[in-house]
């Protein structure tokens, strides 16, 4: 057989991998931005030079214009000495073929000169052009590695979050099994502890009373109401059991009167007022829509029951334009729902709110718990009629849930009692 196996998800080394690999894309734009500022020094530094070459360039052009003019006029002389000889003295004529001469030798450096500054700027020019590529090669560079920096560093957050939300669903999916166990231990000790032990008492009471017949016929009759109570007193709390399990009357009568009978067993047993106010056209919803928002009802009332202190606990169910919305407001000693421990992982107890935003989610439903300590708690939630309507195939009603309504725009009031505070502590 193969067992498969997650490796766990550590979000701390997803992020330490994805800083580190932020910090070479930092260094890398470093290193880039110094190419292209060396480029760019370099550049300049050519340019200077190819300004003086160039200058040195014209001005050994004009040196050249200058002794080639020169050496024309050298030349004339020397055919004007040719064509009348006699006229001149030796000495002239000596001086006239040195100054030829001289032009032309003079000529043929400065022609070199000209030649070689001319393949210098040539080169220089060359150059430029190269180290100019490599700047704007650079700048492009490091303008890319930027765009990609800004983009990654500003997805770190996201994929932490990510991670922490695929994490957060996990321990959720955990806590639901735990959930389902904790529950069935509690199913099978409340039998254990109250029917069970009931049927084993009936058993060694019925053996007695067979002894005792047509012998004490009052203590006898006294017996047969013990075991009336007794079994009475049984039938209750199975009927309990039966009905924390799942009330039937959420298939057979729906939401509201299940809320309602909910909330009248909330009043017998423990003295808790309620009050239950319904707005709108009642109807029936999906099964799943109706079993989450009776849990969370549930959940909530039982929360105020127990934590805080309240008189008295209002549930509101409406029935709306866009959905369902159910509401249950105590006016209790409150709490900060962003004091709740952010952990959900290895807790024993606090998995209420959390299962309760569990179920809105599943239905795609808005859920909000607003509280202050001293200001009492509400609990809200929201459910679109998309995710709630029954539909025609016999679930609930074949009404159309849209249609318009009187009650929609009703309010209990209930946003004056608090700041509007998200359970923080579940927000991923
Ligand atoms: N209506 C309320 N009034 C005051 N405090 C509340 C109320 N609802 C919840 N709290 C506080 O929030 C905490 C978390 O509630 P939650 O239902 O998640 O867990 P729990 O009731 O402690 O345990 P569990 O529901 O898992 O049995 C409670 O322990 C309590 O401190
Ligand atoms: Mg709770």
């Amino acid at each position: 057989m193969t067992y498969f196996s997650t490796p766990p998800l550590d979000e701390r080394f997803i992020e330490q991998v994805f800083q580190s690999s932020l910090e070479a894309l930092r260094a890398t734009r470093e290193q880039v931005f110094g190419i292209a500022e060396a480029a760019r020094d370099e550049l300049n530094r050519l340019l200077l030079l190819l300004d003086q070459v160039q200058e040195e360039t014209n001005q050994c052009i004009a040196l050249v214009e200058d002794l080639e003019r020169k050496t024309r006029e050298a030349r004339s002389k020397l055919a004007a000495i040719n064509r009348d000889f006699a006229s001149y003295t030796e000495t002239e004529i000596r001086e006239a073929y040195a100054v030829a001469e001289r032009r032309m030798v003079e000529l043929g450096a400065a022609r070199e000169r000209e030649k070689a500054l001319r393949q210098r700027r040539d080169d220089l020019e060359r150059q430029v052009k190269h180290v100019r590529q490599v700047v704007a090669k650079a700048d492009h560079v490091v303008s890319q590695v930027g765009i990609a920096l800004d983009f990654l560093s500003g997805n770190v957050d996201t994929l932490a979050e990510r991670v922490q939300g695929i994490k957060f669903q996990a321990a959720i999916a955990s806590q639901v099994i735990r959930a389902q166990e904790e529950e069935r231990r509690r199913v099978a000790r409340d039998i254990h502890d109250g029917p069970a032990q009931l049927l084993a008492n009936m058993a060694l009471r019925v053996e007695l009373l067979e002894r005792m017949a047509g012998r004490d016929p009052e203590q006898l009759h006294r017996e047969l109401r013990g075991m009336q109570d007794a079994i009475k007193s049984s039938l209750r709390d199975l009927r309990r059991v039966i009905f924390n399990l799942r009330p039937m009357a959420l298939d057979d009568l729906g939401l509201v009167p299940t809320l309602r009978g909910y909330l009248d067993m909330m009043r017998e047993q423990f003295g808790l007022e309620t009050e239950l106010t319904v707005l709108g056209r009642e109807r029936r919803l999906t099964p799943t829509a109706e079993i989450a928002l009776f849990r969370i009802a549930q959940e909530a009332v039982h929360n105020a029951h127990r934590h805080s202190r309240c008189r008295r606990v209002k549930v509101r169910v409406e029935f709306g334009a866009q959905g369902v919305h159910l509401s249950v407001v105590d006016d209790g000693i409150g709490f900060d729902p962003k004091r709740l421990p952010e952990k959900v992982v290895d807790r024993e107890r606090g998995f209420g709110l959390l299962h309760m935003r569990e179920r809105a989610r599943l239905l795609q439903g808005e859920f909000r718990v607003m509280s202050e300590p001293g200001k009492g708690t509400t609990v809200s939630v929201r459910v679109p009629w998309s995710m709630a309507e029954a539909d025609a195939s016999g679930e609930g009603t074949t009404d159309d849930p849209r249609a318009a309504d009187g009650g929609a725009a009703a309010s209990d009031g209930q946003g004056e009692l608090n700041a509007d505070v998200d359970h923080g502590a579940h927000r991923r």
